[in-house]
């Protein structure tokens, strides 16, 4: 399973690229304003330099401000202009789904975002989406479980060979990720901390020191 991490933030990126864990990044309009951008020149050149983090295989998912669909399309070419490792992350509305399917018949890479439900997502893989993103978190804080919401888009992709790969978005805690890692999806894209929390467990660190002392004790 894919790691791809869910920020805008260049010295997080490269903290999870030194850690050995990157394989994509996503942003979104909420994560892009946190960072010292201003306008949509710098923002662009912000993207640029995410670019230039990663690998030849890895993306990033940058998303339209617009709604409608000839500023979508005028949007989204420009994101897409700036570098060939930019999928343009658009939004699950009639309008974004026209905009998919543009884009497919352009070969341009899109992740349909903000998919709540198997009906969302069907209407994603038939647009031709690269990527669709459920938001397992926003469920859960519903009551709905995110996590269900997944196994069953895989089924539904499965059942017609849908080419369109799922990223589950979202990500709150470390069960999100190792439940999507049994489900086999094809990524996930979580804050960096969510990742450095599967390092943790209890057993570890007490076999860690007690190695350590035991050691230390007979051996000078
Ligand atoms: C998806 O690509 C979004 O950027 C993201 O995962 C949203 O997560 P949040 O619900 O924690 O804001």
């Amino acid at each position: 399973m894919k790691f791809f991490i869910d920020t805008a933030n260049l010295k997080e990126i490269n903290e999870a690229r030194k850690l050995g864990f990157l394989d994509g990044v996503t942003t979104n309009p909420s994560l892009i304003s946190k960072e010292s951008v201003f306008n949509q020149k710098e923002i662009h050149k912000h993207y640029i330099s995410i670019c230039e983090c990663l690998k030849n295989d890895e993306n990033l998912s940058a998303e339209v401000i617009s709604t409608s669909y000839t500023n979508m399309i005028q949007e989204g070419e420009k994101l897409a202009s700036l570098h060939p490792r930019i999928v343009v992350k658009i939004p699950m509305t009639k309008n974004g789904i026209k905009t998919i399917k543009y884009f497919y018949n352009k070969k341009i890479k899109t992740n349909c975002t903000l998919v709540f439900s198997i009906g969302q997502a069907l209407l994603a893989a038939k647009a031709g989406a690269s990527y669709v993103s459920p938001f397992l978190g926003r469920l859960d804080d519903i009551s709905y479980n995110g996590l269900n919401l997944i196994r069953e888009i895989k089924s539904v992709y499965e059942n017609y060979h849908f080419g369109t790969k799922i990223l589950a978005a979202s990500i709150r805690h470390s069960l999100h990720i190792t439940e999507c890692s049994k489900i086999g999806i094809h990524a996930v894209t979580s804050p960096l901390n969510v990742i450095y929390s599967l390092f943790n467990h209890p057993l570890t660190d007490i076999g860690l020191n007690k190695f350590i002392q035991d050691f230390q004790s007979k051996i000078k």
